[in-house]
């Protein structure tokens, strides 16, 4: 098996001049603080389908560059609420009466939605002034005139008879069924890394509906801040955002300031009067709690809205209902988004970065060690963070320096399992700023250090008991991986192997896998590995024979 993926690999040596370059790229980046290598458009997040394992991908833009491009092409877009059955020709045909339309996609949430972007920003304009408030009988309307508008037929019937429905754009991951089907069809570990990759990150349509939804909410909070931005940050622009993956959003005052310094030439500087509060969480929580409720109030298609003013970030979080999406709206909170940054720049060293933290997501969350509610659990930017930690600790480091990538790839993601699976966590701590372990400044059960603000945990959070089973897996995984390598079945066997073989959730097939692994001779290496465990035992964990326990001493 190991053959299959690992000899199309290895003929594919990295090429050095073109790691240099790379890397002369990213430093040049990273000692540039606020910027950022970045690729447009398609670039940025390949097509869906696309082969994402071998492209030459130069850096050619910087990040902060590709995000104002985003939000320019999102401020020239409307989100509509469409009937059913609406003839795409005709509605784009009554749309273009306000102007050249550049890029338009139907999809489907609760209903039919079209997502149109005009060439002009002055196109919305005459769109809204044609646009009129409905006008309910039985409930009353709060007459906010928005970018989300709301489509109706004059004439349904008419519409039906063309038979020229819109064509929608799929916004969610693949079913389990479909994603197992694609992986064992795959030819190797590689690919069907590979293949994780394409079905789960957020495609092209995604992305801008993403900067849309954003762009809609500075809309609302502009009513108070004009001028404000509410960029994204997080997995919806760092490249690891997998379908489904929820929107962070960051509201950045710092912008109103900047539109007049220029004005103010002379010898006089006139300020705005302002009211001052004791700090800045204060102010935070302040103006979040009145943007809260205005989206609460006045926000189309907002819903579910919780002020969480008392966490360490206060944010507001709520459901954008047209868009699917799951939002967090923070503030004064440029640090996440120097965060988003870095992951970005990881992210585009080689697309074999993204590829692994997109595997090692998928299987997190198969086992329920990562969950969309927040708790004692990992979280997926911590495992993200880990994963770079992994790549720059791995001998040879293969973050930042790219040498040897190639012929590692499908190596990679049993090593990874097993890196994490004997680490030391009881002792040490993960941090990316300085790619070393280093001994742990408090007794949090896993301590990854915030490349940023280096005296916070990023995963603070996590109980002892999830780093346990964390650990567990990760250690049952690379057993997995191994025996897969020694024993793949052909793909018309249908029986998971490799990577679909790790992302199978608890239930039947688990206790079948672990009869199996009781039947099956335990490999050298395994056994090499418990020994270690064994020896270690009195250092960094604690274990009885068949069941293993992390100590918890320090
Ligand atoms: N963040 C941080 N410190 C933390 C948690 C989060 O700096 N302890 C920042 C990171 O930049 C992170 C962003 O906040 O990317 C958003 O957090 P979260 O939504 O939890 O993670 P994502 O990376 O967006 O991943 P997911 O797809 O799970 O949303
Ligand atoms: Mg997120």
């Amino acid at each position: 098996m190991a053959a299959r993926g690992v000899g199309r690999l290895t003929c594919l040596p990295l090429c050095s001049q073109r790691s240099s370059r790379v890397l002369r790229s990213i430093s040049r980046h990273l000692s540039c603080p606020g910027t950022v290598a970045a690729k447009v458009r398609n670039e940025e997040q390949p097509p869906r389908g696309a082969k994402t394992g071998f492209e030459d991908r130069t850096l050619k833009k910087r990040f902060s560059e590709v995000q104002k491009e985003r939000r320019e092409q999102a401020q020239r877009t409307v989100l509509i609420h469409c009937p059913n059955n609406i003839n795409e020709k005709k509605f784009l045909k009554y749309l273009s009466q306000h102007g050249p339309i550049n890029n338009h996609f139907f999809y489907e949430s609760i209903g039919l939605y079209a997502v149109v972007e005009f060439c002009q920003k002055d196109s919305i304009n005459s769109l809204q002034n044609g646009t009129h408030t409905p006008s309910l009988s039985t409930e009353a309307t709060i007459p906010f005139k928005s970018r989300f508008l709301n489509l109706k037929l004059k004439n349904p019937s008419n519409q039906i008879s063309e038979q020229s429905f819109a064509h929608t754009n799929n916004q969610l991951p693949p079913s389990s069924k479909k994603l197992f089907e694609l992986l064992n069809y795959a030819e190797s570990i590689d690919d069907q890394l590979n293949t994780l990759l394409n079905a789960f990150q957020l495609t092209e349509e995604n992305v801008r509906l993403r900067h849309l939804t954003c762009s809609l909410i500075e809309d609302i909070a502009a009513a108070y801040f004009p001028g404000c931005v509410i960029w994204p940050f997080g997995s919806s622009v760092n490249t690891f955002g997998k379908l489904g993956c929820d929107l962070d959003m960051f509201l950045d005052l710092d912008e109103v300031g900047k539109l007049n310094v220029h004005k103010n030439t002379g010898n006089f500087l006139m300020e705005f009067q302002v009211k001052n509060v004791p700090s800045e969480r204060i102010a935070t929580q302040k103006i979040l709690s009145v943007i809260g409720e205005c989206l609460d109030n006045f926000g189309p298609g907002c819903v579910g809205v919780q002020k969480i003013l008392n966490a360490r970030c206060p944010l507001v979080r709520f459901s954008h209902q047209a868009s699917g999406f799951q939002c967090d709206l923070t503030a004064n909170n440029s640090i996440a988004l120097k965060s988003s940054e870095l992951l970005y720049i990881y992210g585009s060293l080689d697309s074999r970065v993204r590829a692994l933290v997109f595997s090692v997501r998928c299987w997190a969350r198969a086992h329920s060690l990562t969950s969309s509610i927040p708790g004692a659990w990992i979280t997926n930017f911590s495992l993200t963070v880990m994963v770079i930690f992994f790549l720059q600790r791995r001998s040879p480091p293969i973050l930042p320096t790219l040498d040897s990538l190639k012929s590692l790839a499908e190596l990679l993601l049993k090593e990874f399992f097993e890196y994490y699976g004997n680490f030391a966590f009881n002792k040490n701590s993960i941090n990316i700023r300085q790619g070393k372990e280093q001994n742990k400044p408090d007794s949090s059960p896993l301590y990854i250090q915030n490349p940023f603000e280096t005296s916070l945990n990023i995963s603070k959070n996590v109980s002892q008991n999830q780093l346990q089973k964390f650990v567990e897996l990760a250690r049952d995984s690379a057993w997995i991986l191994e025996q897969k390598e020694k024993n793949q079945p052909s793909p018309s066997s249908r029986q998971p192997w490799g990577l679909a073989a790790l992302l199978m959730p608890p239930g039947p097939h688990h206790t079948s896998l672990s009869r199996k692994k009781k039947k099956k001779p335990m490999s050298e290496k395994v056994k090499g590995l418990l020994a270690t465990i064994k020896s270690n035992s009195t250092d960094s964990f604690a274990g009885t024979p068949g069941k293993r326990t992390i100590s918890t001493k320090a």
